[in-house]
């Protein structure tokens, strides 16, 4: 079985083909010309690209079984876009609709692209920071944040250094070179807050490259925190990193160490795998099409608050003890 994945929840428009491996995966990411995305323009580009990205990876439309698409969460105009595309070319193809959770895809992907079985999933992206672990069918969020996701804080105080978008790389860099400055630390329960830690990093006078190494240290301990709280509740001994922010060297490190202390492996995709891809949307929406969950067009509306926890994992059953 091959599967068509559509992925367009924020900023990167891309296609993949997946059937027992990754067929083809084509992207067209949306670059913001000023300041961060907009949500209209990100759609319009999608729009825009929407026939390339899509005809670069379908080059045999015969073999598709099934059309996948992240129904969200996302930025509304973008999914809806995404949606209406996904609509049109199920149609045209006559093959069944997918409709994917964008995390649970985050997840899965991880899942077959390092092979762990059951971790607790650090999510953190632009938009999202979620510990997700799967428990009696569903993939529970177990803390999140009460506010900005964690890259969208770092790319809000580079922006507010002129660090060119996005501006996690960026900090990254100057951090290596900082010495560690007091930051405020948010951590409720489960649960995390960046805007409070953003703002008074952006105030801060102390040398740049402090600043820098301050909020990753504070901003990835409190990830960590949380992460490491997950993996005891839950009794799990393996940790997945996913999303954009899983690029950063410095929180790998910080959850390596975290890991080791108990006994527990941590797992990153590769690079391909580890930000928004069509790949895992595809891979994601062939293994609901196996366990015959589709769409009907009238349930395919996009949803920009889908959490994780409305999905009921059916491909999955309960580890083995
Ligand atoms: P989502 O829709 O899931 O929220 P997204 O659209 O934000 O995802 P991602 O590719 O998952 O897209 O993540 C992008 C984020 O990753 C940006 O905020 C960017 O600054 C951050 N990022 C990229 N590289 C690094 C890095 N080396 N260190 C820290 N953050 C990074
Ligand atoms: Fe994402």
């Amino acid at each position: 079985t091959k599967v068509l994945g559509i992925e367009g929840t924020a900023w990167n428009l891309s296609a993949a083909i997946f059937g027992d491996e990754l067929v083809s995966l084509h992207s067209n990411p949306y670059q913001p010309r000023s300041g961060g995305i907009h949500p209209r323009e990100a759609a319009q580009h999608h729009a825009s690209v929407m026939k390339e990205v899509i005809a670069a990876v379908l080059t045999d439309p015969g073999e598709i079984a099934a059309v996948a698409f992240s129904q969200g969460p996302g930025l509304g105009p973008c999914l809806r876009t995404v949606a209406t595309a996904a609509r049109s070319l199920a149609l045209a193809l006559d093959v069944p609709l997918v409709g994917v959770n964008h995390c649970v895809a985050h997840i899965e992907i991880g899942r077959f692209a390092t092979g762990c079985d059951d971790p607790i999933t650090l999510y953190v992206s632009g938009a999202n920071t979620q510990v997700i672990g799967y428990l009696n069918g569903r993939y529970r969020i177990f803390g999140e944040t009460l506010d900005i996701g964690i890259g969208n804080g770092l790319d809000k105080f580079a922006r507010s250094k002129d660090f060119p978008h996005p501006g996690g790389p960026r900090i990254e860099e100057l951090a290596r070179g900082g010495g560690y400055i007091d930051l405020p630390y948010t951590v409720k329960g489960m649960d995390l807050a960046f805007s409070g830690l953003i703002s008074a990093a952006q105030e801060s006078r102390a040398p740049l490259e402090d600043v820098c190494h301050s909020l990753q240290e504070t901003a990835f301990a409190m990830c960590v925190e949380v992460t490491e709280r997950a993996l005891a509740q839950a009794g799990k001994d393996e940790v997945l990193l996913v999303g954009g922010v899983a690029a950063n060297a410095r929180l790998r490190e910080m959850l390596q160490v975290m890991c080791e202390e108990r006994g527990a492996r941590l797992f990153v995709p590769e690079r391909q795998f580890c930000g928004d891809n069509g790949a895992m949307i595809a891979y994601t929406g062939k293994i609901i099409l196996e366990h015959g969950v589709t769409l009907q067009i009238e349930d395919s509306r996009a949803n920009s608050h889908y959490r994780a926890d409305e999905v009921a994992v059916v491909w999955r059953t309960e580890p083995q003890k």
